[in-house]
């Protein structure tokens, strides 16, 4: 993907690189080095969100301001959380589908705890919404292109996979939309603005 962007996108002021958010060692040309940090719909993949809370604010310049869109949890943890322990599917990754705090009873408290000690001050909100999908083949294609497991399921199995896999989904976390053939699926999404205090 960064290879694409550089080269496809032209914008002068922009540089491109890859950088894992939850990582230990902060390179020092990133230290103290933003204005402005924001992320849309990924912190929830990080596997320990304070790290990249806490990453997020080594690299803003004093005073510097991040803004941050994730959910919560992921509305097909339950789903993904019985496939890791299935007998036949179990050994396909699904557990690096699950969101940071899957087993929390409140993965909202995990993250504002994580923010607390991430030195920021900051506003978090949590925001409840839905999207609906307009046919069978809408969700189904959504569900299998955000499935990173299924590279790993061989090919003759894959059809026996799928309709395990629509048949958890359609039970666990579709809800029927008021218009033939459509499906509802409620999520909740978490807000976060922060900024860095200068000392
Ligand atoms: C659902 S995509 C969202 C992409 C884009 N922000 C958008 O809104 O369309 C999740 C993104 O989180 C990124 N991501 C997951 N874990 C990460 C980590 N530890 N460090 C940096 N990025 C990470 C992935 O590379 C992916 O691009």
């Amino acid at each position: 993907m960064v290879d694409y962007a550089r080269r496809h996108i032209v914008m002068p002021k922009c540089e491109f690189y890859e950088f894992d958010v939850n990582s230990e060692h902060i390179p020092s040309n990133f230290q103290s080095r933003f204005d402005y940090i924001f992320s849309f719909f990924a912190l929830m993949y990080v596997k320990n969100p304070e790290q990249a809370f806490k990453n997020i604010h080594a690299m803003l310049k004093p005073n510097g301001r991040t803004f941050n869109v994730f959910l919560p949890f992921l509305p097909t943890d339950s789903v993904y959380r019985k496939l890791c322990k299935h007998e036949k599917w179990g050994k396909y990754g699904h557990e690096q589908m699950l969101s940071s705090y899957s087993s929390a009873a409140s993965p909202e408290n995990c993250y504002q705890q994580a923010l607390d000690r991430s030195g920021f001050k900051y506003y978090f909100s949590v925001e409840k919404t839905s999207y609906t999908f307009s046919n069978e083949e809408e969700w189904k294609g959504f569900f299998i292109s955000i499935n990173t497991a299924i590279p790993n399921i061989p090919d003759d199995e894959l059809d026996e996979y799928k309709e395990l896999l629509f048949n958890l989904i359609n039970n666990e976390l579709l809800i029927d939309g008021s218009v033939k053939g459509s499906k509802i699926y409620n999520l909740d999404y978490c807000v976060m603005s922060a900024s860095k205090i200068s000392s």
